[in-house]
């Protein structure tokens, strides 16, 4: 794989998104071929946001492939106001082999990759969650045997969720619609990068604020929550808002007889979906979340397994020095 980090679905190649998943579902059949595989090497991990499967998947993933994690809470490392990014990765690259963040701007995790020597992976930003499009297109194949060619319905906030979704989907080429509220839906730049990518690979990006035309004949249904983490002041407003794209057992009915419905999780039933469809048979929500598992050893394997596992910065002038 090329880059040295793992920032956005749009910074790799079809085939090597391919090669992800690839890698994720032997991964899957043969866990204990890679136990050994990151042996002694460091993983840390920062949240500044809440988290269950991104904190679990992580620690016990990296643990899986013969490595450590640390959690960094957001008490600890106050990113930014305790201490810059600038600091916090050059002291990081010291001692781990490798940075899983969560924050909120999607500026700091660009610039953690450029001032750290060690990989960067995005844990979710405002902007984006590649690890989970990963996970979800891993679980599409699984099921489906193919991902080419499919409707993919994602019914909600045009939000990060919604864009990684987006990404890898053109990359794959899906068929991905979104429906949105009017002013809620994914970011220009977005809906322009799926588009193009997608001509490239047969796929497509249409954006509507239609949730029934999304829905109409779809092979998925994905839905995420109406407000994010960091919106909790907009989420009563919001709630109106989006009443008309709850996925319920009639826009669901929309779907394909055999549609799958998927959620990033967690879930706030009742509000962008019913008790009826995410405990529905067609609902792979819990067999998703699993695959934030597979997926992120196969992201951390690319990206760690080479290079050392001890003193990853220091440099040749300071060994002059010893
Ligand atoms: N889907 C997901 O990222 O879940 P967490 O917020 O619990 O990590
Ligand atoms: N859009 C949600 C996803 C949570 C995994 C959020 O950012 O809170």
């Amino acid at each position: 794989m090329t880059p040295n980090d793992f920032l956005s679905i749009k910074d790799f190649s079809p085939q090597q998104i391919r090669s992800f998943l690839d890698l994720a579902r032997h991964i899957k059949a043969r866990p204990d071929d890679y136990v050994q595989k990151l042996k002694g090497k460091t993983l840390a991990l920062i949240f500044e946001k809440p988290s269950l499967r991104t904190r679990v998947s992580f620690d016990v993933g990296i643990h899986q492939l013969g490595g450590f994690s640390l959690y960094l809470s957001p008490a600890e490392i106050n990113l930014g106001k305790r201490e810059s990014v600038y600091d916090v990765a050059k002291n990081l690259e010291r001692m781990v082999q490798g940075i899983m963040i969560r924050t909120f701007a999607h500026e700091i995790v660009d610039r953690m990759a450029e001032y750290a020597s060690i990989p960067i992976i995005n844990g979710l930003t405002d902007y984006s969650h590649p690890c989970q499009a990963m996970a979800d297109y891993m679980t599409i194949l699984e099921i489906k045997g193919k991902v080419a060619g499919l409707k993919l319905a994602y019914i909600g906030d045009g939000n990060n969720v919604a864009h990684s979704l987006m990404f890898a989907g053109a990359q794959l080429g899906a068929h991905v619609w979104v429906a949105t509220p009017p002013n809620y839906e994914p970011k220009a730049d977005a809906i322009h990068w799926a588009q193009k990518r997608g001509a490239e690979t047969g796929g497509t990006c249409t954006i509507t604020n239609d949730p029934v035309a999304a829905a109409q004949g779809a092979d998925a249904i994905y839905t995420d929550v109406w407000a994010s983490m960091g919106q909790e002041a907009e989420a009563e407003k919001r709630r109106k808002i989006f009443r008309p794209y709850q996925v319920n057992g009639v826009l669901f009915g929309r779907a394909k007889p055999d549609a799958l419905f998927l959620h990033c999780l967690p879930a706030h039933r009742g509000d962008e979906v019913t008790n009826e469809v995410i405990d529905s048979p067609r609902s792979v929500v819990f067999q998703e979340a699993e695959n934030r598992l597979h997926s992120q050893k196969a992201i951390m394997l690319e990206l760690m397994e080479h290079g050392s596992a001890t003193t990853p910065g220091v440099t040749a002038a300071e060994s002059v020095h010893v």
